[in-house]
């Protein structure tokens, strides 16, 4: 079985302001939906890991005694912990360390939730180990969507093209390793949990309707690892006179309408606990 590819640490660096700014947060029906199914909420702590700036850790702080937001990026953790202070939230802890090395108790969260994040983690030894710091009979949910390329409309498929054209030209072959995608066709994400001894239960659907404008849609490509200003660097002039060209020429009103669809994988742990 081939391991997952080892992606860079650093693939988000300079990007924690731009993701704070313009993705959009997961909709609050979504994390109802999760913790219904999960049958948690109201106590215990929750562990988001690989959280960027906190999306779902301030959406679940409220829900939770605790919760732990863990990020390999300082940028990031700087920004949670900014976030915090500036909202006087108390129960966000913020640790730095990649979840693949994160020192926690066994039996320790009620939820794991991973962001947008499962698939630049090494997968198995990541559901190993959430599996072990999950209580019995707990979740983890993978959480999934917002992207505003993705759709049919001509200016999502202008942004498509033009984001898949600059990268092209700026690929730096050391942020998306070649066996990336085969790997994860290979062993999907499902599979490795269910290896790992989750079951399945199922997959939560939610949306919101968005209107962007064009330095909204520019500023999400900021936020991304392989299209953020430290990669486009002296050509990030050049690539946001290109995207808004695109887009406008789709749609001269400069709003740009979507319904953002966003998705909960959600898998639970063994009724018994493992260590027993
Ligand atoms: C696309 S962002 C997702 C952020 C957030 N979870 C969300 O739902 O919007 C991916 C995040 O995963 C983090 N990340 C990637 N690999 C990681 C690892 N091995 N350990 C911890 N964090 C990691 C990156 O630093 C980045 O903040």
């Amino acid at each position: 079985m081939e391991d997952d590819p080892v992606f860079r640490t650093d693939l988000y660096r300079g990007t924690a302001g731009d993701y704070d700014r313009f993705r959009i947060g997961y909709p609050p029906s979504l994390f109802d939906d999760l913790l219904t199914l999960a049958e948690v909420g109201g106590r215990g702590r929750a562990l988001d890991l690989a959280c960027g700036t906190g999306q779902i850790s301030f959406a679940l702080q409220a829900r939770f005694d605790e919760v732990w937001a863990v990020d390999q990026e300082p940028d990031m953790v700087a920004c949670v912990r900014a976030k915090a202070a500036a909202a006087s939230v108390s129960n966000v802890v913020a640790v730095a360390a990649a979840a693949e090395e994160l020192v926690a108790p066994e039996g320790a969260f009620e939820l794991v939730a991973i962001g947008n994040a499962f698939h630049r983690l090494p997968r198995r030894a990541v559901a190993a180990r959430a599996l072990r710091w999950l209580a019995p009979d707990r979740c983890l949910a993978l959480l999934w969507g917002g992207s505003p390329w993705r759709g049919a409309a001509p200016w999502q498929r202008a942004m498509d093209d033009t984001m898949a054209r600059w990268s092209a030209m700026v690929r730096d072959r050391t942020r998306v390793p070649p066996t990336y995608e085969r790997v994860r066709s290979a062993r999907p994400d499902l599979a490795i949990l269910e290896e790992a001894g989750f079951t399945l239960l199922g997959t939560l659907r939610a949306s919101l309707d968005h209107a962007w404008t064009c330095e909204e849609l520019i500023g999400f490509v900021y936020s991304t690892s392989v299209l953020s200003r430290l990669v486009l660097g002296d050509l990030a002039g050049p690539f946001e006179d290109d995207l808004a060209r695109s887009l406008l020429a789709c749609e001269p009103s400069g709003v740009f309408a979507q319904e953002i669809t966003f998705a909960a994988e959600v898998a639970r742990t063994p009724v018994h606990d493992q260590a027993t």
